[in-house]
């Protein structure tokens, strides 16, 4: 089966390697790019997503959406993870195309309009549109067949505190009306992706196999590699993004548990993700938040064979 997909992101290096993994995917039909601030600026995440539809021949919409989170000041973005230029600083010519003029909201409300029921949200960044694509057509959830997020932290400490994974605490107002839409949404958490490092092997192995679009990431993830291997004895990466799109063409990699979630908002505890999963508690107001469904395992040596295979079609 294929999957109509939107894809919301932020490129960034593992939001390119989860990009080219769905167009190389023959059970992914990725309609169009979503763009939001998170690693860099919107503006730049807009231009390095057509960039990257450039690189791999995609002639589909990207639009630019939300450069702010819902509530607070401008975010400070993470060029120390990405580089300078969201690929880790590799010089990449930026591709002159033009952006779809919608919004990233309203385009995927469109899109959700035009195919009712048959679009996955794939949403790799902080859930900015997600949630103002919410407010421009409340039964979007009655509109689209799901959500896949990477982002939160179930059961593991954060990335960016010690309760919060970047993506929700960059925007985490916007996650908590994401987690509490009636819609089915699967989360790809620390708990899943920084239980699988990939060493220089793997991207000389991405190389190998597509030379075009695995040397890009490669080449960018050098850089990534640098911030990730600090205070390590081996040199290794996460790209945490691609998860989602992984479980999309073979779930039974994957463990998932369901619960119910929520997101705080409050200053301390700043996108925390806290689960309880079903039966574990009596509370009233826990019973009370939606449900979802968060990846706690996922088989790593099958996981690795899913990409490099997918990236060698
Ligand atoms: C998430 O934050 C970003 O740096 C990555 O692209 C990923 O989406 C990991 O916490
Ligand atoms: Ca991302």
């Amino acid at each position: 089966m294929t999957h109509k997909i939107i894809l919301d992101t932020d490129p960034g290096i593992d939001d390119a390697m989860a990009i080219f993994f769905a167009f190389q995917s023959p059970d992914i039909e990725v309609l169009g790019l979503t763009t939001v601030y998170g690693n860099v600026p919107v503006t730049m995440s807009a231009r390095n997503a057509l960039t990257l539809c450039e690189l791999a021949e995609q002639d589909i919409p990207v639009t630019q959406g939300v450069g702010m989170p819902w509530v607070g000041p401008e975010s400070g973005y993470a060029h120390f993870v990405h580089g300078d230029d969201g690929f880790g600083n590799i010089d990449f010519p930026a591709s002159q195309r033009d952006l779809d003029p919608r919004s990233s909201a309203q385009f995927i409300v469109d899109m959700a309009r035009q195919h009712p029921g048959e679009i996955t949200l794939v949403a790799i960044g902080p859930l900015g549109n997600l949630a103002l694509a919410l407010r421009l057509e409340p039964n979007l959830p009655q509109l689209v067949k799901g959500v896949a997020i990477m982002g939160g932290a179930a059961f593991v400490k954060g990335n960016v505190t010690p309760v919060a994974e970047a993506n929700i605490w960059n925007d985490a107002h916007a996650a908590e009306i994401v987690f509490a839409a009636d819609w089915d949404l699967k989360m790809f958490g620390l708990d899943v992706t920084n239980s699988v490092p990939f060493t220089p092997d793997f991207m000389d192995d991405l190389e190998l196999r597509n030379q075009k679009l695995g040397g890009f990431v490669k080449k960018s993830s050098e850089f990534y590699t640098d911030f990730y291997s600090q205070g390590r004895d081996d040199r290794v990466c996460f790209f945490h993004d691609a998860m989602p799109l992984a479980y999309l063409v073979n779930p039974e990699l994957f463990e998932m548990t369901r619960g119910h979630a929520r997101v705080s908002t409050d200053p301390l505890n700043r996108g925390q993700t806290s689960v309880a999963p079903i039966g574990t508690t009596m509370s009233p107001l826990w019973l009370e938040a939606s449900q979802i469904d968060v990846a706690t395992k996922v088989d790593h040596e099958r996981l690795r064979q899913l990409y490099l295979d997918t990236y060698a079609l």
